[in-house]
This record gives C-alpha cells, sequence and structure tokens, in this order.
C-alpha cells in the first residue's frame, strides 16, 4: 500500500443506496417507507454491503420526492415516523451496518418556517436566509435553472417585490451560506444526527453552497453548463466546508461523500485531500456526462460513447487520488437511468453478463464503491412511452418547458427513454406476486414488468448463477482481498474498444482484471512487461475458455474475470 494513504471503514466499505420511496412498503400506501427497510435488513446484510446511504426521509412536501425539505429534524409522515427511524439505525448497528443520510442544504423547501418567515417582510430576521434581489435593482442576472419550466431560477415574490435565487424548483428556494446565522442552524442540525448515531452524510450539490453574492453576469449564449462551472466555484465554498469540518466532523468518526458537479480533476484535491480538512469523498460527473449532448445534463447524444473514454475517465480520476485523498466509483444513482441498461445491454441474451460485469467492475477499482439498490439483480430502464407515466419534476417541467416554446415532443420523450430519472426510480422487484411485492396498494410509480421474468430477488435467490448469487460472491472477493481496496492501479491495453483490462497491486499482491464490453468473443493479449509465473482465478462471470494461455485470453461477451498473479 502507499504509506500515505491511511486505512478506514468508509475506504473498505461497499456502499448500497437505498431510494425510500421505491425500496419496500409495508403499510400499502404505495409508498416505501422505514419499516419496509427495517424488514428487509437480514437481506441486504447478506449481499456483502456494508454501508447504507439512504436518500431523504426528512418531512418535505415532495416538490422533487424529498429533495425539498421543510423540517431537517423530523420524519416524512409517508416513510414512516421518528420511532421508525430509531429503530432502523439500531438494526443497522447491530447487523454491522453503517447509516449514511442525505445532507440537502444547498437549498430547503419553500414550505420551511425559515423561508416562510424570510419572505414575509425584507427586515425579518430570516430575510437572509436565503437569497434576495429587491426589484427596484431591475431585473437579476440570468441564472440558469435545473426544473424551473422558463430554466430562470429568479423567481419574482410579491410580498416584498423581490426575488428569490432556486437552483433547482421554485419550490426549492436557494439557503444563503454567507450568512453565519444560517450556517450554524446547519451544522446544529448536523449534529442532531449525529448525536443519534448516524455514521455520515453525502451531501447534496454541496459544490454549490457558496454564492457570489454581486451576482455577476455571464455571457448571453452561456449553456448550462457554463452555470455549472460557475455555480461549482463559489467564492467561500472551501472556507465553509473547512468551517464545518472543524466544527461539526471532526467531532465523530463519520464518512462525508459531497454531490459535486462542476469539481474537475484540477481542483479535485481541493475538497478531499486529508490536509485541508474538508470531505473525505465525492461524486464527479464527468462519466454521468459521458453519454450526454454537448453541454448538456439530461440529453442523450446520439453518436453515444465510446470505451476508450470510459476508461480513460476511471484512470484519470483514479491517478489523482493515487496519493492524497479518496476516490468515489459509480455507475449510477437516483438521477441516472439504471446501470446494466446503460453501459451494459439489457437484451435478453446478454443481459445476465453484462450485469455481473459491472458489478465485477466496480468492486475491483480503487475507491469506495457504491451501488444502487436494485443494481445486485440486475434491475433494468423502464422506457415509458407517454408524459403520464412520469412522476419525476425534471421530466415534467422539461416537457411543459418543450410544449410552450413549441418543440419536438416525441423526439422528447424518446430521449427520456435513456435519460429519465425515472428509469431509477421504479420499485424494487422483490418476488412475483402483484407489484413485485413492493406494494400491496397502487405503487406511486409503475413496476417494470420484467419482475415475471427473472429480474426479481425470489427468482433468482436460489440460483448459483443468478445476478444476484454472483453480486453476493463477487463482494465476498473485494472483501477477501485488501489490495483490491489499496492497490495501485494500472490500465492495460489502453485502445482496446472492447475490452477493459487492469492490473492492481499492492505489496507483492497483483490482480489482473478483464472486462469485457462486447456482444462479440473478444481474443486479448496481456502486454509483456506483466512478468507471471502463475495465474490464479478468483471469480469469472461466465466459464472459461480451456483454450487460454497464460497471456492470451479469449473472452466471452460481457465476461469478467480476476486473476491473482504470482
Ligand atoms: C441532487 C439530487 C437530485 C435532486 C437535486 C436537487 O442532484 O441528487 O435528486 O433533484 O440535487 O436537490
Amino acid at each position: 500500500m502507499n504509506q500515505a494513504v491511511k486505512r478506514s471503514w468508509w475506504k473498505e466499505g461497499i456502499v448500497y443506496q437505498i431510494y425510500p420511496r421505491s425500496f419496500q412498503d409495508s403499510d400499502g400506501n404505495g409508498i416505501g417507507d422505514i419499516r419496509g427497510i427495517i424488514n428487509r435488513l437480514d437481506y441486504i446484510k447478506s449481499l456483502g454491503v456494508d454501508i447504507i446511504w439512504l436518500n431523504p426521509v426528512y418531512e418535505s412536501p415532495n416538490d422533487d420526492n424529498g429533495y425539498d425539505i421543510s423540517d431537517y429534524r423530523s420524519i416524512m409522515s409517508d416513510l414512516g415516523t421518528m420511532e421508525d427511524f430509531d429503530e432502523l439505525l439500531e438494526g443497522m448497528h447491530r447487523r454491522g451496518l453503517k447509516l449514511v443520510m442525505d445532507l440537502v442544504v444547498n437549498h430547503s423547501s419553500d414550505e420551511h418556517r425559515w423561508f416562510q418567515e424570510s419572505k414575509s417582510s425584507r427586515d425579518n430576521p430570516y430575510r437572509d436566509h436565503y437569497h434576495w434581489w429587491p426589484a427596484e435593482k431591475g431585473t437579476p442576472p440570468k441564472r440558469w435553472s435545473y426544473f424551473d419550466v422558463e430554466s430562470n431560477a429568479w423567481k419574482y415574490d410579491a410580498t416584498t417585490d423581490a426575488y428569490y435565487l432556486h437552483y433547482f424548483s421554485i419550490k426549492q428556494p436557494d439557503l444563503n451560506w454567507e450568512n453565519p446565522k444560517l450556517r450554524q442552524e446547519v451544522y446544529d442540525l448536523m449534529r442532531f444526527w449525529f448525536e443519534k448515531g448516524v455514521d455520515g452524510f453525502r451531501m447534496d450539490v454541496i459544490s454549490f453552497i457558496s454564492k457570489d453574492t454581486s451576482f455577476p453576469r455571464l455571457p448571453d449564449d452561456a449553456v448550462p453548463d457554463d452555470f455549472i462551472s460557475m455555480y461549482a466555484n463559489g467564492p467561500n465554498l472551501h472556507k465553509y466546508l473547512n468551517e464545518m469540518n472543524r466544527e461539526v466532523l471532526s467531532n465523530y468518526d463519520v464518512m462525508t461523500v459531497g454531490e459535486a458537479p462542476g469539481v474537475t480533476l484540477e481542483n479535485a484535491l481541493d475538497l478531499v485531500s486529508e490536509d485541508r480538512g474538508e470531505l473525505n469523498m465525492f461524486f464527479h460527473f464527468d462519466l454521468m456526462t459521458l453519454d450526454r449532448a454537448p453541454g448538456e445534463v439530461f440529453k442523450m447524444n446520439p453518436n453515444g460513447w465510446s470505451l476508450k473514454e470510459f476508461k480513460r475517465i476511471f484512470s484519470e480520476w483514479d491517478a489523482v487520488f493515487a496519493r492524497k485523498g479518496w476516490g468515489s466509483v459509480f455507475l449510477n444513482n437516483h438521477d441516472f437511468p439504471r446501470t446494466v441498461s446503460r453501459w451494459g445491454n439489457d437484451s435478453p441474451e446478454h443481459w445476465r453478463n453484462a450485469a455481473t460485469m459491472l458489478q465485477t467492475f466496480l468492486l475491483t477499482m480503487r475507491g469506495t464503491p457504491y451501488f444502487y439498490f436494485g443494481d445486485e439483480i440486475g434491475m433494468t430502464n423502464i422506457r415509458f412511452d407517454r408524459i403520464e407515466q412520469y412522476k419525476d419534476i425534471n421530466t415534467i417541467n422539461m416537457y411543459k418547458k418543450i410544449a410552450t416554446e413549441g418543440g419536438d415532443l416525441d423526439e422528447f420523450l424518446l430521449d427520456q427513454k435513456d435519460a429519465g430519472r425515472d428509469n431509477a426510480r421504479t420499485p424494487m422487484q422483490w418476488d412475483e406476486t402483484d407489484n413485485a411485492g413492493f406494494t400491496k396498494g397502487d405503487p406511486w410509480i409503475e413496476v417494470n414488468s420484467n419482475y415475471k421474468k427473472g429480474v426479481s430477488v425470489v427468482a433468482q435467490e436460489n440460483d448459483p448463477y443468478s445476478v444476484l448469487n454472483y453480486f453476493r460472491r463477487v463482494t465476498a472477493v473485494r472483501k477477501a482481498h485488501v489490495g483490491l481496496v489499496y492497490g495501485s492501479y494500472e490500465l492495460l491495453n489502453v485502445n482496446n474498444e472492447n475490452v477493459y483490462a487492469f492490473l492492481r497491486s499492492h505489496d507483492k499482491e497483483r490482480y489482473l482484471v478483464l472486462l469485457s464490453f462486447s456482444t462479440q468473443n473478444e481474443a486479448l493479449t496481456i502486454p509483456g512487461h506483466l512478468n507471471y509465473n502463475r495465474i490464479e482465478k478468483l471469480i469469472s462471470n461466465d466459464l472459461i475458455k480451456d483454450d487460454e494461455t497464460y497471456k492470451e485470453f479469449l473472452l466471452r461477451p460481457y465476461q469478467a474475470i480476476v486473476y491473482k498473479l504470482s
């Protein structure tokens, strides 16, 4: 191991993300809940994961499924009670699982008491908890908004004749971090959850919190990407994260992972280098935009993506954290389509190998691996046909915007089949009974019908060859080889467009990882500089061809193999 790298539980742990609305309903209201998760803890433990990241469960009017919080210290009634939450945390800790909550403090709900006060008058004590632009100064400089039907991040409010800032929906006003009182409120609510025993936070769009309150103009032709880069580089971002670390985080043994759109390879270490005292890890967006149209976040690129670029992204990010900081490796989350549909292949012929190959990938990379619920059984995109099927404010408001502008709605709907966030939000597929065993009521969003075609826990539980049982084996392989966590990474066969091959080295141990992203058999020759006498297979998701030699391999479609070299 690199001597500088300190071991820790959040580096060695495997994360499993749960979108609570969609995981398991226990009371028949069609919405997943905390008790549903409690009932499934033994299942979660059986997967070999260690850390659960829970999307927001706080009180919320659900404009954006809980990312619009109206009370940071209580549980959303749809999801349960504080007693349920305490029982969940206790049940997790008893099983040796850690709990990471979502911290959404770039913005609150407009129904939060702070905002109600803030908008009531210009001299209210909470006025400066949010960003206001008084109308007598004219129209505010353009700011782009993610979910607004006009993409406008300023909303006029007649009560005080002023505009408030909302990078997301009009019901998600941005909190004013430049106000020290607001920062103290946030630190207090963080302490509230840490005192309960919570093990960390995933911090929603944390790169956006600090704003240049002189609100400089951007050029008229600025695209969403230009705004995102600006939002991410607020003048006091590092000052505030450092303060948060000093005042709160450093007092607890917790993990932090920031969602960090706009953070680049060049400034990555500013956020997570140990000597900075800020965060442990963050999610960058380079992979999440690889298959997107230039400058866009939610629109597909008709030219697709290439494996060479995919490899380049992972290799460059690995190099950044080789000596300092620590990376997070992920292929999806609740904001992006399903992994196997997006980066693999969900056709009946290739689905199993593609899903297990991608699992193998995340579990053999350096950095903390993040899985999203349902990945372990290879859940796929639902590909809705009609706008009425969508529940996501993002899709619905983009549709309204295109309709108002007279744009091509059919083209948009076609694109959303691959890009839409709701692909990730369909319910967990437990069994083959109605609604896949997710609910006895009407599910809040449609269930993918392939729960009757093998994509369910029950169908896979007793099949040793299933995606689910492969997942359990490959998590065990990572656990048994600390070199797969900390070992250095070397990309092999750089220009190969079909196979991702890399080497992990740790002290005297070396691991060779071969991953096919191809629908054909692929012959591969391992470069001569890798000297080894013996090669021992640790795991493979398919049969190995008999005719392979020590340096030449023939991979079946979407095959993954991990070897130990000596
Ligand atoms: C983050 C969340 C996303 C949410 C947005 C606004 O990107 O992951 O789900 O819509 O922030 O809170």
